[in-house]
């Protein structure tokens, strides 16, 4: 009987499916940002990482694809690009405890179909010269009079502009936050166009005063020579929204729905979530680590510390289809 039992657990542990030697991740994020954080992972566990570049139509290739996909993953930015593939019914939720200790719940959907790995935040972008210290508070104070004819923004359709707007709703209302749309728009120096550099160009070039943008694309501005010196004009200043703090997004990812290699996959994902991987893949786009404590790279401690805003991504995201319509409502970009 005894020698019966051993032989079934002899079996039982051939018969249990190993961690498989390999996942695919399709990413909207570029293969450079990607590639250290796999080269890392690899080196450590043996498992390979495919990375399939996939610059469009992510949720529709992986709806396409459907339980044939070979994908495990996905890695992209932004909250909206996240839901897209939620929302398409083509992500799995995730439960690990491993995960839910590293990421803060303000980060990470409450279901477990997606998890942030890095943030940058929505800031003011300031004139060195124009503008000085203190003069940019809060979000809410950019719809004051006294910024008219100052301020550059790109579309407010944009994901990152329909986000911010999205979190000025949970903090105050629809109603409120056309009002600041309105007084937003009325400060603008010119339409709302190009991206954030754009923005950083404008006011090196004395079209604008002040900008709202993401934090890391002035890390970028800066490591390209031609650049660099519009980036130079300007510093990084951290709005509020009032009695909370600055607005940030993520970078992120979610499991298929398919996910073929699920455990290897799983163990990717908490991986990333580690204190090695959040420095490694914070640093290679001048982010912020989602996990708290991990160090920041010298260059982003620079522009000095900042408190998060309060408000869950997940609930900020829910209030995106009301972003756009008032965006849309006072004709912003118009
Ligand atoms: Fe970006």
């Amino acid at each position: 009987m005894t020698l019966r039992l051993t032989a079934l657990a002899a079996l039982l542990a051939t018969a249990l499916p190993a961690l498989a030697d390999e996942i695919n991740v399709y990413s909207h994020r570029q293969p450079e940002l990607i590639q250290p954080l796999v080269d890392a992972f690899t080196a450590e566990t043996g498992i390979a990482v495919n990375v399939a570049f996939i610059d469009k139509g992510m949720a529709e290739r992986l709806v396409a694809e459907g339980d044939r996909s070979p994908a495990d993953l996905v890695l992209t930015v932004d909250i909206a690009r996240l839901m897209q593939i939620v929302e398409a019914d083509v992500t799995q939720p995730v439960t690990s405890p491993v995960l839910d200790a590293a990421i803060p719940a303000t980060l990470r959907d409450p279901a477990g179909h997606w998890f942030g790995l890095t943030t940058r935040a929505r800031i003011v972008y300031a004139s060195k010269d124009r503008v000085a210290d203190g003069e940019v508070t809060s979000y809410e104070d950019l719809a004051d009079p006294k910024w008219k004819g100052r301020i550059c923004t790109r579309s407010g359709l944009s994901d990152y502009n329909v986000a911010l707007t999205a979190a000025m709703i949970t903090h105050h209302g629809e109603e409120a936050t056309q009002t600041w749309l309105e007084g937003l728009k009325a400060n603008l120096a010119r339409k709302p166009e190009g991206g954030d550099r754009d923005q950083v160009k404008a006011i090196a070039a004395g079209e604008c005063d002040i900008a709202i943008g993401n934090t890391y694309y002035i890390g970028q501005m800066l490591a390209d020579p031609e650049q660099a010196p519009a980036a130079e004009t300007v510093r990084i200043l951290f709005p509020v929204f009032e009695g909370d703090g600055t607005h940030v997004n993520i970078s992120g990812v979610a499991m298929t729905k398919s996910a073929p290699n699920h455990d290897a996959a799983l163990k990717f994902m908490e991986w990333l979530a580690s204190d090695e991987a959040q420095k490694i893949y914070a640093e290679t786009n001048n982010e912020y680590p989602a996990k708290p404590g991990v160090e920041r790279s010298a260059l982003v401690a620079g522009w000095g510390d900042f408190t998060q805003d309060s408000k869950s991504l997940a609930e900020i995201a829910g209030f995106r289809p009301a972003a756009v319509k008032l965006v849309e409502t006072v004709d912003f970009d118009g």
